[in-house]
């Protein structure tokens, strides 16, 4: 949530790399844009609220061209309605020093009303500008100067409870300076010979170098042309080793899909391709991960695994429990971080944390796992971001290979979570003696023939039934997503995509358990997509079709069931495959009708109302 940019040049102008910064960021909040400069011996300051093309249009006379260093930032309002006023950045009295902030403060009340006993005066409701103000006041009381500004920001920030990303931008009389803090949000930095750049996320700093550094808690980094100077908590000047990242600055576009959404959608078959494949040893019907992560004496060790995310994520890891359950026989609990975190958990001796998350920066999720290993928990991952937190600080990671995703709406990092989950229980069986070497390969094999499947969910018929279903039903008053087994999880993730996206009424439920209160929420005015897989709850589920037919429901059915699409009103079909992998095939038709009912209402695909993609706040 909130996106921030910040770069020092050698020589050039600073503005435009700052507003391309902010375009790449701006799926991380965009109820407002600013920018800051050095300019004229103090720094200056254009803020917009709304989206980022109304603080390029405030730039159009061009006066803030020509400087060397500025700062931007793209927010998701906490604290203060969006409005030009509660944009970052904030200002300091002085005039010299402005600051951009991702995260809260959470005591911003008491710091303000000391602030304000001193005199000093507010021109929003942010607890960012508090802070501003209290480390400007600070800064022009040690003198002014660089050094000053270090000391007077390791003066406030003992002071500060809650969560930052903060870059700080000050002019001093021997020039510019630029300062990156961290503590919980995420912040990256890059540097070259030409300048020194930070970002919320390492899509701020690819344009510039590939080899970006992820500052840890608590750090205080000076940015600039070659230079990153960094004091960890206790002041001592410490090392961040720079590591080389992967992924294409140009994979960040739209390229020719009018969304990132649909891109993303379209984007499966590699993604899925590059998430399993490698790690596929057909011969020995096994999976083999990246440094010899998850080795039979790990598997073995495990009691219970504790499974921790948000939002998409736990609609993949719930997949995963059943996956895990029933390939490895190992128990699996799962739950909303956000729950975990604050429910006085008990785990048992042996039990492995396995957060999920595409962004690996999800504040929960880390909390969650955090606690987790305090509880004595082994902790692991699945996620999307080398190099994140989450990864950090795991003790074994599984790479989703997604690339970015920007949309807001999670796709293609949810298939390949469901991917690295059917992978991961593939290897706790075997590495536990519990799945015969055949069963496996039987399973490995149908994954290594999936692409086409996946492929024939997105040909232009494919979509144009989909697109179908979304037309006959987009005005309906709400609909219901049913599945059982491992297509429950899926039914909740349908839901979930139309309700972020077209803002209709959906819900995700347990088909067995519609009787026990939903059905009475049906009417020809509702519709029914129940998710169906040939396999052993298929004939339950098809009875579930008859009962929502009965009482006048509308259904459509998708999935490889043939004889569900035989009884109900319309039908989604999808390629058979083992029932295990079956929740990969079966979401993609649930993405594109979400994304087709959302254009039918003119919705902001990529940047739902209210929303933000990586939520770096509880
Ligand atoms: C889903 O479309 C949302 N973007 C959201 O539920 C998301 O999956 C959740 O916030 C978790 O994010 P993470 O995977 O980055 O941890």
């Amino acid at each position: 949530m909130c996106g921030i940019v910040g770069a020092l040049l050698k020589s050039g102008s600073v503005t435009e790399g700052l507003i391309d910064g902010l375009s790449v960021l701006e799926y991380r909040g965009y109820d407002s844009a600013g920018v800051a400069i050095v300019h004229d011996g103090g720094v200056s300051v254009r803020k917009k609220r709304g989206r980022l093309a109304n603080l390029e249009e405030a730039l159009g006379d061009g006066a803030f061209l020509g400087a060397l260093a500025g700062i931007g930032h793209t927010r998701w309002a906490t604290h203060g309605e969006p409005s030009d006023a509660n944009a970052h950045p904030h200002t300091g009295r002085s005039g010299k020093l402005a600051v951009v902030h991702n995260g809260i403060i959470e005591n911003y009340i008491e710091l303000k009303r000391e602030l304000l006993n001193e005199g000093e005066s507010f021109s929003s409701e942010t607890d960012t500008e508090v802070l501003t103000r209290y480390i400007d006041r600070l800064w022009v009381e040690e003198g002014g100067d660089e050094a000053a500004l270090v000391r007077a920001i390791r003066g406030v920030l003992p002071r500060v409870t809650g969560y930052y990303a903060l870059a700080v931008l000050a002019q001093t009389p021997t020039g510019p300076v630029l300062l990156a803090i961290r503590k919980g949000p995420p912040l990256v930095v890059g540097v070259t010979e030409d300048g020194g750049y930070l970002s919320s996320d390492q899509l701020g700093v690819l344009p510039y170098t590939r080899n970006v550094v992820f500052l840890e808690d608590s750090d205080i980094a000076l940015i600039g042309p070659g230079r990153l100077d960094v004091v960890d908590a206790s002041g001592q000047p410490v090392t961040r080793e720079a590591r080389a990242i992967e992924w294409d600055p140009s994979d960040s576009g739209k390229g020719d899909y009018p969304h990132h959404m649909l891109k993303e959608i379209h984007e499966q078959p590699d993604v899925i391709a590059r998430t399993a494949f490698d790690r596929i040893d057909l011969g020995a019907g096994d999976v083999r991960f990246e440094g010899g992560a998850f080795d039979d004496d790990f598997c073995r060790s495990i009691e219970r695994i504790q499974i921790l995310a948000c939002g998409t994520a736990l609609h993949a890891g719930q997949i995963a429990s059943y996956l895990i359950e029933g390939l490895a026989g190992i128990p699996v609990d799962f739950d909303f971080a956000s729950e975990f975190r604050y429910r006085n958990p008990r785990l048992v001796h042996g039990t492995v944390a396995l957060a999920i998350t595409q962004s690996g920066e999800t504040a929960d999720t880390l909390a969650a796992t955090r606690l987790a290993r305090e509880l004595g928990a082994r902790t692991a991952a699945i996620c999307n971001v080398a190099g994140s937190t989450q990864v950090r600080e795991s003790e074994a990671t599984i790479l989703t290979h997604a690339g970015p995703e920007i949309g807001v709406a999670s796709t293609k990092a949810f298939t390949a979570q469901v991917v690295a989950a059917t992978l991961l229980a593939i290897r706790l069986a075997r590495g536990r003696g519990v799945l015969h070497e055949h069963k496996a390969r039987e399973i490995l094999e149908e994954l290594r023939m999936i692409r086409p499947k996946v492929e024939s969910l997105l040909t232009d018929a494919a979509i144009a039934r989909c697109r179908e279903v979304a037309q006959q039903h987009a005005g309906k008053r709400g609909f219901l997503f049913l599945g059982r087994g491992v297509n429950f999880p899926v039914a909740l993730e349908g839901a979930l995509k139309l309700k972020e996206i077209a803002y209709v009424h959906a819900e995700g439920y347990a088909a067995g358990e519609m009787k026990h209160g939903p059905i009475a929420l049906i009417d020809t005015d509702m519709a029914i997509l129940v998710i169906n897989a040939e396999g052993k709850v298929a004939e339950k589920t098809r009875a579930n079709i008859e009962q929502v037919k009965a009482r006048g429901g509308v259904t459509i059915s998708v999935g490889s069931d043939a004889a569900s699409h035989a009884i109900a009103a319309s039908s989604i079909p999808v390629p058979a495959t083992s029932e295990w992998l079956s929740p990969i095939l079966n979401s993609i038709p649930l993405q594109l009708v979400a994304y087709h009912i959302a254009e039918i209402h003119g919705c902001d695909i990529d940047k739902p109302r209210n929303l933000a993609k990586s939520v770096t706040v509880e």
